[in-house]
C-alpha cells in the first residue's frame, strides 16, 4: 500500500526505518557509562540524558502533536525536549544547563509513550496531506526519519570525548598503509547544480532548496583528503596539532573512538575549518568552494552531473566509509570505487569535507513547515557548508543537496579537507 507521493514508499518500510533509528540509538546510549550520563563530554551539548528525550519528543512533537493536531502527551517533558543545538558561547550552555534531568525511569516510560504515538501514526495516519504545509511531500514523517540519525552521528561526537575507561569498547580492524601521493587533478570549468528541485527528492532540509546553477571556472582539487601524515609536516613547521591527535614520549597518537592508536598515516586528519584554512595557505592553496565541490564530486567532462560521485547507484559498502560500517577511519585511498568522473576520491565517507562557502540560503529559501529553526539560525556568517559524508552518516542523508554546518572553530566533528588551486 502507497501512502506517499512520491516516491511510492510502503508504510511498513517506514516502520521499519523508524526501528532501525531507535535500535540504533538504543545501541548508542548503551556504550554510555551510566555515570557519565548526566555529564557534559562536549561542554556546548547537553548531557547524555537530554538527547535520550530529545529523539522520542522530536518526533512525537513534530509528526504528531504539530502535523497530524493530535494532542499533547506530556507538555512540559515536550518543552524540555523540544531542541538542543550547539549554544554559540560557553555562557549560553551555562544558562541551557540544568541540574535536574529527569531520571532514567521518567525518561524511558516517556520515550516508550512517544514512540508508541509515532509508530501508531506511521502505521495509519495521512501522512501525506498537500493541503497542510507540514505535511505536505509527507515533510513532518521525513524530518521526523532523518532528524535521528544526525543525531547519531553527533552523539557519537559526544562518546568519542568521553574517557575509555567510561564507555563500552568496540573491537574494530583498522587498515593502515604508505600514504598515497596526492596530485592536483584537474576539474573543467563548468556548471554545478547546488541545492534540489523539489519535485526532483523525495525530501530535503530547507536549505537544500531551491536549485541554483552556478558556473565554476577550472581549477585542480586534489585526489584525495589531507592525510595525517601530510599534516605532520605542517605540525613539523609550526602548524596545529590537530584536536583527535595526541602526543606521547614516543611519538603521536590518534585518539580514535574507542582506543589510542599510532598516528595513522594514511587516515583524513580530522581538523577544525580554521585550521584547514591555515594549512591550504601554508601550500599555497586553498580551501573549495561549495561549488568546487559539487563541480569534482557530482560533474562530468560531459556536461552532466551525477547524483553521486561514482554514479547512480546508491551507496554501498564499496564507495566509501559511510553507514557505521566502522566508527573510525580509513586509509584516503581505500575506495577508488567511489571516484568521480575527474578521478577524484573518497568524496563520499571518510570524514566531512570543509569548504569555504559561509552557511548561507539558497536563493528561495523559505524555513521548512515542519521545523522552522532547522537551518535559519544558523544563517550567521560563523557557520561554514560542509559536503560528503563521516564514517558515521546515515546512507540514508546521502544525497547531492544535503549539506551540513558547523562553526569554523569546531573541534569535535569529523571533518577533514582538500585542497584545490587555480588551473594553470
Ligand atoms: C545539521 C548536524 C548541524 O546537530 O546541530 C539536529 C542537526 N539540528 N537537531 C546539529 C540537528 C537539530 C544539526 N547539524
Ligand atoms: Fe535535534
Amino acid at each position: 500500500m502507497n501512502v506517499l507521493t512520491p516516491p511510492a514508499t510502503d508504510r511498513n518500510e517506514l516502520l521499519a526505518w523508524y526501528a532501525e533509528n531507535r535500535r540504533r540509538s538504543a545501541e548508542i546510549f548503551g556504550l554510555v557509562d551510566p555515570e557519565a550520563y548526566f555529564e557534559r563530554p562536549i561542554p556546548l551539548r547537553h548531557p547524555f540524558a537530554f538527547y535520550e528525550g530529545h529523539l522520542p519528543a522530536f518526533s512525537f512533537l513534530v509528526l504528531c502533536e504539530r502535523g497530524l493536531g493530535e494532542p499533547a502527551l506530556d507538555a512540559a517533558l515536550e518543552r524540555l525536549f523540544e531542541r538542543g543545538i550547539d549554544p554559540g558561547s560557553a555562557e549560553e550552555a551555562r544558562r541551557q544547563s540544568r541540574a535536574d534531568w529527569p531520571r532514567a525511569q521518567t525518561l524511558r516510560t516517556f520515550a516508550r509513550a512517544c514512540d508508541e504515538r509515532v509508530e501508531a501514526a506511521i502505521a495509519g495516519a495521512r501522512l501525506d496531506d498537500p493541503g497542510v504545509p507540514r505535511l505536505a511531500r509527507a515533510q513532518a514523517l521525513y524530518t521526523v526519519l532523518e532528524h535521528e540519525p544526525m543525531h547519531h552521528e553527533t552523539l557519537l561526537y559526544i562518546v568519542h570525548q568521553l574517557e575509555y575507561s567510561r564507555k563500552a569498547f568496540v573491537a574494530q580492524q583498522h587498515a593502515d598503509w604508505a600514504p598515497p601521493g596526492n596530485p592536483l587533478v584537474p576539474v573543467d570549468a563548468g556548471d554545478a547544480t547546488l541545492g534540489a528541485d523539489p519535485d526532483g527528492v523525495p525530501f530535503g532540509w530547507d536549505n537544500e532548496f531551491m536549485p541554483v546553477r552556478l558556473g565554476v571556472a577550472a581549477f585542480r582539487m586534489q585526489r584525495y583528503p589531507v592525510t595525517n601524515a601530510d599534516w605532520m609536516a605542517f605540525v613539523a613547521s609550526g602548524g596545529p596539532v590537530p584536536p583527535f591527535w595526541k602526543r606521547r614520549d614516543d611519538g603521536w597518537y590518534l585518539r580514535a573512538a574507542f582506543e589510542e592508536l599510532p598516528l595513522p598515516q594514511s587516515w583524513p586528519v580530522y581538523v577544525t575549518h580554521r585550521q584547514a584554512a591555515a594549512y591550504a595557505r601554508w601550500r599555497g592553496l586553498r580551501l573549495p568552494t561549495e561549488a568546487e565541490f559539487h563541480r569534482a564530486a557530482f560533474g562530468a567532462p560531459d556536461g552532466s552531473e551525477r547524483p553521486f560521485p561514482w554514479g547512480d547507484a546508491l551507496p554501498e559498502p564499496r564507495h566509501g566509509n559511510v553507514d557505521f560500517q566502522r566508527y573510525d577511519p580509513d586509509p584516503v585511498d581505500a575506495h577508488p570505487a567511489g571516484a568521480s568522473a575527474w578521478g577524484i576520491q573518497d568524496l563520499i565517507g571518510n570524514g566531512w569535507e570543509w569548504t569555504s562557502t559561509p552557511f548561507a540560503p539558497f536563493p528561495g529559501f523559505e524555513p521548512m513547515a515542519s521545523y522552522p529553526e532547522y537551518s535559519a539560525d544558523f544563517f550567521d556568517g560563523r557557520h561554514f557548508v560542509l559536503k560528503g559524508a563521516s564514517p558515521v552518516t546515515s546512507r540514508r542523508l546521502i544525497r547531492r543537496s544535503l549539506r551540513n554546518w558547523f562553526y569554523d572553530d569546531y573541534p569535535y566533528m569529523y571533518a577533514t579537507f582538500r585542497c584545490v588551486s587555480p588551473s594553470r
